[in-house]
């Protein structure tokens, strides 16, 4: 089997391959660095250990956080829509798939020839791709454990015709534009000439809406930003205490972005390895920017990255675009 050189496969069996994972000094430096840097910063992927991940779905649930079920009533509206611009039989690659159940949707239209789950660790797919199995027995199944924010060679037990990859929630926002657009060109190298992108984007809209969705009135999206330093403890030995932050979210217009950040409540020194950052009352760490497009700013930016978007679709609100592209 040929594999890209900078993976290593850990293992492949029944179908699921483990790409190598990060190593913990790679994480301690990256964290080190980012908190010790004048505005302190994380990416926003360390959100996401095994609470963070629950408390995500339970986000998803929020009356507040429109993003999950307008795009799932948009993809619902038009599913017929969708199915007649990309086709059957492609090989559809679902990016962060969790539990497999938006890709699931997709199945019966676009008949897919090869799904292939990728997500960060292996386990989290096995239980709901054997599920999909046994309603989709016909489609051969590959799930994948890889960190794709950093690259997204696939191995070579993903068929290379028609490959369709799913992004969907918005995710393409927790990138800086640039990155984004990089992203999205890698996307559009690893899908070849016969490929695409179904892409789930959120549209700019009234601060108040958004402000109220990144910091709801039950205090879910609190917790799993606070949840953060949870894992920061657990991953580097930081000594944050918890109940020394409080979660700040609000849109910022001029960057069109939200801004997800941990505020410290009072002057404090957190301390790990032999280092220590000091932080003033009020003083922040950026955890999370979840950046909101115009529908135009964004068929650009998949002009830039090597695709011509096939077709858009909307709410009634304009809250949310669900856009189809193909390989340039
Ligand atoms: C995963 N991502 C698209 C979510 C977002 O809306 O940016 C993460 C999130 N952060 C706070 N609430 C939800």
């Amino acid at each position: 089997m040929h594999l890209p050189s900078q993976t290593t496969l850990d293992t492949l069996h029944n179908g699921f391959i483990q790409l190598h994972r990060p190593d913990a000094d790679a994480i301690r430096a990256e964290l080190s660095a980012g908190l010790l840097s004048p505005q302190a910063c994380t990416s926003p992927k360390f959100l996401y250990d095994a609470l963070g991940s629950k408390l995500f779905e339970a986000i998803c649930e929020l009356p507040e956080y429109y993003p999950t079920r307008t795009e799932a009533a948009i993809i619902e509206e038009y599913l017929p829509a969708i199915g007649r611009s990309v086709g059957r039989g492609c090989t559809l690659i679902d990016l962060g798939a969790g539990n497999c159940a938006k890709a699931a949707r997709l199945f019966s239209t676009l008949q897919p020839v090869q799904y292939v789950p990728v997500d960060i660790s292996v386990d989290f797919l096995r239980d709901a791709v054997g599920c999909l199995q046994q309603r989709f027995p016909h489609v051969k199944m590959t799930g994948i454990g890889m960190d794709f924010s950093g690259s997204l060679e696939l191995p070579a037990a993903v068929r290379r015709e028609k490959r369709l990859f799913f992004y969907p929630g918005s995710s393409i926002g927790n990138f800086m534009p640039q990155q984004a657009i990089e992203f999205l060109a890698s996307m559009r190298d690893a899908c070849g000439t016969d490929g695409g992108l179904l892409i789930g984007i959120d549209l700019i809209k009234d601060k108040a809406i958004l402000d109220a969705a990144y910091d709801d009135a039950l205090g879910v999206t609190a917790s799993f930003n606070l949840n953060l330093l949870q894992h920061l403890n657990r991953l580097i030995g930081t000594d944050f205490n918890l109940r020394d932050w409080r979660h700040r979210g609000h849109f910022n217009p001029d960057l069109g972005r939200v801004e997800m950040h941990l505020e410290a409540r009072r002057d404090l020194t957190v301390r790990w390895d032999d280092v220590e950052r000091r932080f003033s009352e009020g003083e922040r760490i950026h955890t999370e920017s979840s950046y909101k497009y115009t529908r135009e700013a964004f068929l650009s930016m998949l002009e830039r990255a090597g695709f011509m978007p096939a077709g858009t679709w909307t709410d009634p609100h304009s809250w949310f675009m669900v856009c189809h592209a193909r390989a340039a």
